[in-house]
């Protein structure tokens, strides 16, 4: 399952057609990362790049020329070179990516400032996001340096720089059939893993084996990396929202807050769940577990196309509100802590974000400064949680260290929305039974 060839060169066609008349899009891949001496970091695609070739190789550069005779899309890449090759793996080389990538001519990246200077010049516009890679940056505006230190023989350099995430950006956000069915496998996948990560839990095992357990579940069925660094924490490590240390012992009574999402085909899933590391909710747990769950599920039901961003998140904000003073966690009138804000002591991030290439995907939230409205094919997260901090004292002592998040992804149809990420459960009863079947 992949994006098909056909697919990558029509994201490109519909970029050229929005593109200034006479313009030039320079797009980067991203570079290999050091992670110590000589090894790096294994290496993930700039996802604009992605998008635009399904390319996978670092250090090869994009470059779209609506109107150009000779040929519209051109890629710089890595050249082959067997001594390379037989340390660091197969290159495409510029044939590969002319044959198997549908570009109409390929060159050695090393030919780049020969070669670039007298495709830009001429061209009144270079589409270009600055500021992601200073290196590439002075790169370009070399390239444009030296077309204007010939303007007295006649050279024309471009008047404007403008920022390609503008255009690109908005394609990335409406998801097509084929992105949708693979975010469905990514979701899957996911859902999989967070299901094995509940049947392998133990009291006295670390967060570091519930990891493991996710990232054997990815593997397992066909993802080999993770979207993001999985977040497991247990106890009062749930309420610090980007734990990552994931290394403390599992305690019997504590709940456990697992946040991880494989990437698969470049697309990102992005699942939370709580549940007891002991397989079953104390009474305190499971009234807060409650409480974000019926969040949760009103701002699923709320996600519908031609409502604003914000309401599936203002949707929460009232039902957790309404369950803390329930909870005697906090006091007073409804309206008037929303108005305050005094849930923000409790629930202190946004119901979600847009999902896809990107984990915290692109796309503009607001439209001329008004939440925009959500149309079918967005792709978001819906992500409620309640963490009561462990210093917190205005509450009950039994209320504090407790941390819930339940994330699922979903996609904006013609009439709501689809949950991607159904396939690992969420109500509590349901998590205790497939924690009680191991
Ligand atoms: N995993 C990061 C987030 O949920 O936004
Ligand atoms: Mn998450
Ligand atoms: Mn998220």
């Amino acid at each position: 399952m992949k994006i098909s060839k056909s697919e990558f060169s029509a994201r490109r066609k519909r970029l050229m057609s929005e593109m200034a008349p006479n313009s030039v899009a320079i797009i980067p891949a991203a570079r290999e990362v050091t992670r110590s001496r000589d090894t790096e970091y294994p290496f993930r695609q700039n996802s604009d790049f992605f998008y635009l070739t399904g390319f996978q190789e670092p250090d090869g550069v994009l470059l779209l020329l609506p109107g150009r005779r000779q040929g519209q899309v051109l890629m710089f890449c890595r050249d082959r070179d067997p001594e390379r090759e037989l340390w660091d793996g197969y290159r495409q080389g510029p044939e590969g990516v002319v044959k198997n990538f549908g570009m109409n001519d390929a060159y050695p990246v090393g030919d780049m400032d020969d070669i670039v200077p007298g495709l830009i010049e001429g061209r009144s516009t270079v589409y270009y996001s600055m500021g992601h890679d200073d290196s590439f940056d002075r790169q370009v505006f070399g390239w444009i340096n030296q077309i204007r230190a010939k303007v007295r023989t006649g050279a024309k350099p471009p008047g404007d720089i403008s920022d390609l995430a503008v255009l690109l950006h908005e394609h990335r956000l409406l998801k097509s059939e084929a992105e949708v069915r693979i975010m469905q496998r990514a979701a899957d996948i996911s859902a999989e893993a967070h299901c094995r990560a509940m049947r392998e839990c133990r009291p006295g095992r670390y967060e570091y084996h519930l990891e493991s357990s996710i990232q054997h579940g990815f593997a397992e069925h066909g993802a080999r990396f993770a979207a993001y660094n999985s977040i497991v924490g247990s106890g009062k490590n749930a309420c610090c929202l980007h734990y990552t240390e994931n290394d403390a012992k599992m305690q019997d009574g504590d709940l456990v807050l697992i946040d991880a999402g494989c990437e698969f085909q470049g697309y990102a899933a992005d699942i939370t769940r709580t549940f007891p590391v002991n397989g079953r909710f104390t009474a305190e747990q499971r009234a807060i577990y409650d409480v974000v769950l019926k969040s949760q599920l009103a701002a699923i039901a709320a996600t519908k196309p031609g409502k604003k961003w914000n309401h599936p998140h203002d949707v929460t904000v009232r039902v957790i509100t309404e369950g803390l003073v329930e909870l005697g966690l906090l006091s007073g009138d409804v309206d008037a802590l929303i108005e305050s804000g005094a849930y923000t002591d409790f629930y202190m991030h946004r119901a979600g974000h847009w999902l896809g290439l990107d984990v915290h995907d692109v796309g503009e939230y607001r439209i001329d400064g008004k939440w925009r409205p959500l149309e079918p094919g967005m792709a978001l997260t819906i992500e409620p949680g309640i963490y009561v901090a462990t210093d917190n004292m205005n509450v009950d002592e039994k209320w504090r260290g407790i941390g819930v998040r339940i994330e699922d992804d979903v996609v904006v149809t013609e009439s709501g929305c689809d949950v991607l990420t159904a396939g690992v459960p969420k109500l509590a009863d349901e998590i205790e039974a497939l924690m009680a079947a191991t």
